[in-house]
């Protein structure tokens, strides 16, 4: 059977079409109007008409970034997009007239990845993605856990930091925003302000406006301001771990978003920190923190799949 797995992001629409083995057979890309859900609709029907062409399709998963209700049809609230009480569900299946199930996209991913990718085998896993914000993902003894209303794992909105920085959500000290690569370029930013003669390479790379790429590559080529907001990026996603691990007693962590393309230079710490922190160390199991397998497309693979089963 083949379903239509969609995933929106900030900047792009990914889709393809996906078989019960979690391969994808076509894929396509589009640019996101992220302030603009009534478009966003609009294209999601028309990547899945492109994709359904020639082909029986049977039904539509579609993961977005934003708390989706226990129906699976309606984005209540999104911290990053323009969403309110956004009736997905309705509006795209009545654009293309298939079934179709709207998903948070860090729990779309998780499934995918523990389905297909770094958790597969796994009966305990959390799923933490780092994109813009922090998502959050459990699938439990081979099911998702959405809690009572569809709204469990909101990971990113765990406040950390009485006081601290103002969230999307509109509290202030949630995770997402000490963790996330928002939060690197934030960090970076406020280095190279403040001490200007530790940036000096990504000052350089930036050309005035810094950005994810441009700490990334200057914390390769050493920028002191750059490794140092790895590091603190590192340090607050092991702490969060170390809480979530407290609470949730996971196998494994999963870790993928855009943000874990740069693994290198920070998970290790991460590991660190997470070993360090985690109450009664040494006394307990640790679970693995593992990086996600599926890249970009694990929330694809994971929305096709979860509208297979729906
Ligand atoms: C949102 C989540 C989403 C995550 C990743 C958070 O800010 O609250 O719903 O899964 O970002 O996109
Ligand atoms: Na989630
Ligand atoms: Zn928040």
């Amino acid at each position: 059977m083949l379903t239509i797995g969609v995933d929106i992001g900030g900047t792009k629409v990914a889709a393809g079409v996906v078989d019960d083995d979690g391969e994808i057979v076509e894929h396509t890309l589009r640019p996101t109007a992220a302030d603009r859900p009534e478009v966003v609709a609009e294209t999601v029907a028309d990547v899945v008409r492109e994709l359904s062409k020639g082909r029986q399709v049977e039904a539509v998963g579609v993961g977005a970034a934003g708390f989706v209700d226990e129906t699976r049809s309606m984005v209540r609230f999104a911290p990053n997009l323009a969403w309110r009480e956004e009736p997905l569900q309705k509006k795209i299946s009545g654009l293309v007239g298939l079934p179709v199930v709207i998903e948070n996209d860090a729990n779309a991913m998780a499934w995918g990845e523990t389905r297909f990718g770094a958790g597969r085998g796994q009966s305990h896993v959390v799923c933490v993605t780092l994109g813009t914000g922090i998502g959050g993902g459990l699938v439990f003894d081979g099911a998702l856990y959405r809690g009572r209303w569809g709204m469990g794992a909101e990971l990113g909105h765990m406040q950390v930091v009485p006081g601290g920085r103002l969230c999307g959500c509109g509290n202030v000290g949630c995770w997402e925003q000490y963790a996330s690569g928002q939060a690197l370029v934030k960090e970076a930013r406020q280095i190279a302000e403040a001490q200007p003669e530790r940036a000096e390479i990504l000052l350089g790379l930036a050309d005035g406006k810094i950005e994810g790429e441009e700490v990334t590559e200057a914390a390769r080529l050493g920028d002191d301001a750059s490794l140092a907001a790895f590091g603190n990026l590192a340090d607050w996603l092991g702490q969060g771990m170390a809480d979530l691990a407290g609470v949730l007693d996971p196998g494994c962590f999963i870790v993928g978003g855009g943000v874990s393309r740069a693994a290198d230079l920070f998970i290790d710490r991460a590991r660190d920190t997470f070993a360090e922190r985690l109450t009664g160390h040494g006394h307990r199991p640790l679970a693995e923190v593992k990086l996600a397998e599926l890249g970009a497309s694990a929330g694809v693979v994971g929305a096709a799949d979860l509208a297979r089963r729906r």
